[in-house]
């Protein structure tokens, strides 16, 4: 049990989820390079009254399920329970990231909730135990277990992920990364029923062969090759058509000066690689053309390489 302090919070940042050459195995964490972080942030201490409570605070708290039982770190609670045995606690989820983006909002929420109240009970899950429940967590929601969101946000950076293993791959210090999210709510569980149960041989290898080109050229620090093979065979064609505006959006912003651009994760945001120079043009035009509501917002981001922040309070 934590002796430490009184309240423990835990921030878990927004990530790209396949950043677009590795479907399911690959994400990238993010750090916006001005303004507020992005992302999500849970708040454990001991309870006052003797029972487990979730409070839902934050900008897109409306969207989640009003009941606390079918909120996932009400879920991520209970997993705990059955681990260790610790006290009644009250558990505040500040939900800052839209729910359905793209963003990896369902993977903050786990990863902020499972590092707080890991952090909080005295940290009995090693960082591949937590891994594992994150990522059965996040199952839950989209259907079947990838760690492409879960793992950037638990680890930082760029990371490669099987079922059991990580590895955090070299990211270019000069890569901006556009992301625009237009407002509109698509869930992840919907954009992968739309995917075959399996992908033909030919393509699935020559998504391999790129992803494998892709980590060589990051190897080797070429980054402009590692950008031009970011690009997605399997989910992408059958994705795209079903995002408003994305097509468009993603042939504008190549012809801006942006190296690649994709989906982020299942959509609707949309990330663009870019430097220094092209990135406020890309911004500009998405800011302007990539939005279907007030929830709309587009941020210049950074890699983020730290892991998930635990404050004690
Ligand atoms: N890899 C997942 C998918 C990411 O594309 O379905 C979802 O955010």
């Amino acid at each position: 049990m934590n002796t430490r302090s009184t309240t423990v919070r835990a921030f878990a940042a927004a990530s790209i989820g396949n950043f677009s050459v590795g479907f399911d195995v690959l994400g990238m964490a993010l750090e916006p390079l001005e303004g507020a972080p992005l992302g999500d942030v849970v708040e454990v201490s001991l309870a006052s009254d003797k029972q487990d409570r979730l409070h839902m605070k934050g900008e897109f708290c409306a969207f989640l399920p009003i009941a606390t039982e079918a909120n996932l770190v009400w879920h991520c609670l209970l997993e705990f329970r059955q681990i260790a045995e610790f006290p009644p606690l009250t558990i505040t989820l500040y939900k800052n990231l839209p729910v359905g983006s793209g963003l990896g909002s369902s993977a903050c929420s786990i990863v902020a909730a499972a590092a707080a109240i890991n952090a909080y009970i005295g940290s009995p899950l090693e960082k591949t135990a937590l891994l594992e429940l994150c990522g059965r967590l996040e199952g839950e929601v989209s259907g079947s277990v990838h760690l492409d969101n879960v793992a950037p946000s638990l680890l930082g950076g760029l990371v490669m992920c099987a079922v059991d293993d990580c590895q955090q791959l070299p990211v270019s210090p000069d890569w901006q990364l556009v992301i625009a999210y237009s407002g509109e709510q698509i869930s992840t569980h919907t954009m992968r029923a739309i995917l075959p149960a399996s992908f033909a041989p030919g393509l699935v290898l020559k998504q391999m062969a790129w992803l494998h080109e892709f980590i060589a050229a990051g190897q080797s620090s070429d980054w402009q090759l590692a950008a031009s093979k970011v690009q997605d065979f399997l989910a992408e064609p059958l994705r795209a058509p079903l995002i408003k505006g994305y097509l468009t959006a993603q042939r504008t912003c190549l012809e801006i000066g942006a190296e690649a651009v994709g989906i982020s994760g299942s959509g609707p945001t949309l990330f663009a690689i870019c430097n220094s120079k092209t990135a406020p043009s890309v911004a500009a035009w998405l800011e302007r053309n990539y939005s279907i509501n007030s929830s709309a917002f587009t941020r210049i981001c950074r890699p983020r390489l730290t892991p998930v922040t635990i404050e004690y309070l």
